[in-house]
């Protein structure tokens, strides 16, 4: 285990299991039809490519990413887009595919960023869940795992970009944070 790790919350083995679970899910959802999947940069990358080799329809993906404005405009839940898809949407089923949803504020904007552009539905799986620090309500169609309200990085997750490519998820040292 990677020394600035206290614990390992979500094992290599879980997720794989969960994410193959997952997929399941989102077949019998979308059977006969086609999807593309949205990956939200950069945390969703490892998740987005597990998952899409595990679903037997035709996947398309493209990228999104987002930055939150400062604390002060954060409760008006607007976040600025840093680099939107480059082709047209109207009328495919879109999923969007997150790392973790947390207040659900990046997700609620960017689900009604992307239902304005017309396509045939607008659908969101991520890897985790923090329930518990929810201020912005919205309806997730596929989660990983429900977490506590823990600071936790790997598999996507990062602290300061760092951690990411750990092939796990695990809760941080507290005194990494300083
Ligand atoms: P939300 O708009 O508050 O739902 O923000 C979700 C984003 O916050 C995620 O995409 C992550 O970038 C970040 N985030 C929230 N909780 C964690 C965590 O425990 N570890 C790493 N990043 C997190
Ligand atoms: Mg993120």
């Amino acid at each position: 285990m990677h020394p600035d790790i206290s614990s390992v919350l979500i094992s290599e083995e879980e997720i794989r299991s969960r994410v193959s679970q997952l997929a399941r899910e989102i077949e019998a959802l979308y059977e006969g039809r086609e999807l593309m999947a949205i990956g939200i940069l950069k945390g969703s990358v490892p998740f987005l490519a597990d998952l899409i080799r595990k679903i037997s329809l035709p996947v398309s993906y493209d990228f999104m990413a987002v930055s939150s404005y400062g604390e002060a405009t954060e409760s008006s839940g607007i976040v600025r887009i840093t680099y939107d898809i480059t082709g047209d949407i109207s009328g495919k089923e879109i999923l969007i595919v997150e790392d973790i949803i947390d207040t659900g504020r990046t997700l609620s904007h960017l689900k009604a960023f992307l239902k304005a552009k017309g396509p045939a539905s607008v659908r969101i799986a991520t890897l985790l869940d923090k329930p518990d620090r929810r201020v912005v309500p919205i309806s997730v169609d596929f989660t990983g795992f429900s977490i506590p309200d823990e600071f936790v990085v790997g598999y996507g997750l990062d602290y300061a970009n760092r951690y990411r490519n750990l092939p796990y998820v695990g809760i941080l040292k507290p005194e990494v944070f300083h």
